[in-house]
């Protein structure tokens, strides 16, 4: 199946399935983003693509995500693939699928604010708590323990995921209590998947190295109406990328880096 799966992206047919056209010659690395539909991570799947990497842009509704499918007819190293991270049967099929394919970088990138109205003091909506772990934190977590494997076998090895200085404890100023503590609890757990996979007997596991990156604030939807001054999309998605690159060593794995590589305190 690998050798099917190592074709040169000029070999191959038009009917190649969407592993094989990302998984291209060995050397051609290949990154997996979750939220790719817009924002953030479509800046991200969009850069990755023209920097010629073999992108696995994942999202929950491939047909709505009209700026991903136009990414996709431009790029053929790109391919779209269904997933919303709460749903962990699509997350086995999508794992099944991809079985076997080395994934250099696996990006954890989809992420949920819950709204402000629904976390204020007082008049919390615990609804709104349990969808944003769900998401920011759960949806990580499982995805890291799925696609561990595809990482573990890349010359890469990398889990990196879009955290945010707000879920850092010692710089907190109060305000969206369920999204700052979905944070804190991505970095926590990542930083202790981090440990744990260095002690890993597990082929390839120890070598991973897991990042937690913030992005800037960015203009996204994710954003909106917020009264500070934003960076756009692509150039935090420029600087996100370079930042990924900068995590080289095991020693690495398990920090908490701004966009600009500066480190951020927990
Ligand atoms: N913007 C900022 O200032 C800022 C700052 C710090 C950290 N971040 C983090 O950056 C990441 C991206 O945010 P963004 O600013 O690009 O926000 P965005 O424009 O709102 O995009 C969020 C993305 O997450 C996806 N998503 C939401 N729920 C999902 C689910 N259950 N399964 C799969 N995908 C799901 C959305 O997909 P749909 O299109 O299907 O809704 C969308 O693609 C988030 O983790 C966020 O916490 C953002």
């Amino acid at each position: 199946m690998l050798v099917s799966i190592f074709v040169a992206m000029a070999g191959l047919s038009a009917c190649a399935s969407a592993p094989e056209r990302v998984a291209r010659a060995p050397a051609t690395p290949t990154v997996l983003i979750t939220g790719a539909s817009r924002g953030i991570g479509l800046e991200l799947a969009r850069q990755y693509a023209e920097l010629g990497w073999g992108v696995i842009a994942t999202c929950r509704n491939p047909a709505g995500a009209d700026e991903l499918q136009l990414l996709a007819a431009r790029h053929s190293n790109l391919v779209i693939e269904s997933l919303d991270v709460t749903d962990n049967r699509e997350m086995d099929a999508l794992a099944a699928r991809y079985a076997g394919v080395p994934i250099d970088v696996l990006i954890n990138n989809a992420g949920i604010l819950g709204g402000n109205d629904r976390q204020q003091f007082g008049r919390y909506d615990y609804a709104a708590f349990d969808e944003v772990m769900a998401v920011n934190v759960k949806g990580a977590i499982r995805m890291v323990e799925k696609f561990v494997d595809n990482v573990a076998d890349s010359e890469q090895k990398k889990i990196m995921n879009i955290s945010s200085a707000v879920g850092s404890v010692s710089m907190t100023f109060g305000g969206q209590n369920f999204y700052r503590a979905s944070k804190a609890a991505l970095n926590m757990s990542m930083r202790t998947i981090s440990k744990e996979l260095r002690r890993s007997k597990e082929p390839g596991h120890n070598e991973i190295i897991v990042g937690l990156i913030h992005p800037g604030v960015v203009a996204t939807d994710f954003a909106k109406n917020v009264p500070i001054p934003m960076i756009e999309p692509a150039e935090s998605a420029a600087a996100v990328i370079k930042v990924i690159d900068s995590y080289k060593d095991r020693r690495q794995s398990g920090d908490f880096l701004s966009y600009t590589g500066q480190e951020l305190p927990w």
